[in-house]
């Protein structure tokens, strides 16, 4: 068998190039390693930018999150009890929009399931060959056999864990990581929101964010330590942690219920450069991680895709390469900014050390944010996304 591109993972990263590309007339197979279901139950990010709901629209995916997504003015933070809030809207003039990823997911998979697009899911073991040279080839099993296509070019869209990464000699690669000694336990629950808006919690027994996916769904998280299991979590005990940690009125208004989905996140910050070798191409979590603060993870694997997809459609229609020879430098500009907003928002908000000094650093920049529009204004710009 033989694809112009191959790409590995069927993620928000995989679904979207592949749409992209067959509109543009690149034929594309995706390999996913889990099932479709499996795929669509992960609960991961929740907040989209304006520039990833672009490129959701020119995939000709965008019709159920305008419908449904809940488009947001501003944000609030609360530091020690007391609620501030921060106008996207008057600050840069733009909006962020509240539509869950498994939305996004599965507007995806409808979109590649109408136009008939091949997905393979359950493909266990899959090899990339020969991406340094001319002739890249991927093999895989399913069905109890092994199966190979030949291609022009593999997207790596595979996740951090992926294979992709791990393919390429490690003498070709460089590595840039933090690990923050905490997690975020998250739970889903069909209860309505505290507020109509973000709420992201400085508090002294660690940090909180109060989100959600629709009026009738919320979605909280709390700052836990790595050595947390979820079995030690019952929905009683998150609701209690999470009280304390609120301002008045969000713990007077907070509606508990049953959790629907609960998970721990550990919070990390990483980068793979360069993110081309070869023939293949790095993309998404598989060449980059944020710790969740400020919701950029998805909104970055939507970033490469465009550079990427545009790369590709600039080699097939106008045999031009300078856009793959660019992919990896411009990706990199944008990705290392929000690892930078992603790290500052994540120690500035979490209870991290137990130094007061770092402690009173913590309020003095949250002092600032509140009092200088400067400061207000660099932050709702990251936060809404920089520019292309
Ligand atoms: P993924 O979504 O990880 O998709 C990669 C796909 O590749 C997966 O489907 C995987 O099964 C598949 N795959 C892996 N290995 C192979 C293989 N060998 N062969 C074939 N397929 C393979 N971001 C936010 O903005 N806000 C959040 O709240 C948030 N919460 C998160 C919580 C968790 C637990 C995690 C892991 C991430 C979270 N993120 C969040 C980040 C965000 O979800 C990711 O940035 C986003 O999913 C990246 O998309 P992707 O397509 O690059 O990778
Ligand atoms: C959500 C996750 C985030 O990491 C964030 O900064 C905001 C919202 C969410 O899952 O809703």
């Amino acid at each position: 068998m033989r694809t112009q591109v191959v790409i590995i993972g069927a993620g928000p990263a995989g679904l979207l190039l592949g749409q992209l590309l067959h509109k543009h007339g690149v034929a594309n197979v995706i390999l996913e390693r889990q099932t479709a279901d499996h795929v669509l139950g992960r609960v991961r990010a929740g907040v989209i930018e304006r520039v990833t709901m672009d490129l959701l629209d020119e995939a000709g995916v965008g019709a159920r999150m305008h419908a449904d997504g809940l488009v947001h003015e501003g944000v609030q933070i609360c530091v020690d009890g007391k609620r501030h809030r921060l106008s996207f809207k008057d600050l840069t003039g733009k909006t962020v929009t509240v539509y869950g990823q498994t939305e996004i997911t599965k507007d995806l998979m409808d979109g590649r399931a109408a136009v008939g697009a091949a997905t393979v899911y359950s493909a266990a073991d899959v090899i990339l060959q020969d991406f340094s040279g001319d002739n890249p080839r991927v093999s895989y099993r399913a069905g109890g056999k092994t199966h190979e296509i030949g291609c022009d070019f593999i997207a790596g869209c595979d996740g951090f864990h992926g294979i992709s990464r791990k393919s390429i000699p490690a003498s070709a690669i460089s590595t840039f990581e933090r690990v923050y000694p905490i997690g975020w336990l998250g739970v889903l629950s069909d209860t309505p929101p505290v507020s109509e808006e973000l709420i992201y919690v400085r508090h002294p027994r660690g940090f909180a964010l109060c989100s959600m996916r629709t009026p009738t769904r919320s979605r909280y998280y709390l700052q836990c330590s790595l050595a947390e299991e979820i079995e030690s979590w019952p929905d009683e005990r998150f609701w209690e942690e999470l009280k304390p940690r609120l301002d008045d009125e969000a713990r007077d208004r907070l509606v508990t219920g049953p959790s629907i989905e609960k998970s721990i996140a550990p919070l990390r910050s990483f980068v793979a450069e360069p993110m081309r070798f070869g023939r293949l191409f790095l993309a998404g979590d598989a060449s980059h991680i944020v710790p969740p603060t400020g919701a950029k993870g998805l909104n970055l694997a939507a970033s490469d895709v465009r550079y990427l997809s545009r790369a590709l459609i600039e080699h097939y229609q106008e045999r031009s390469d300078a856009g793959i020879d660019h992919y990896s430098a411009r990706a990199l500009a944008r990705v290392w900014k929000a690892e930078r907003f992603s790290w500052w928002m994540t120690m500035t908000l979490h209870r991290i050390s137990d130094n007061p000094f770092d402690h009173r650093l913590q309020l003095a920049e949250l002092d600032y944010l509140f009092g200088s529009k400067a400061a207000a204004t660099a932050f709702a710009e990251n936060y809404v996304g920089l520019p292309y």
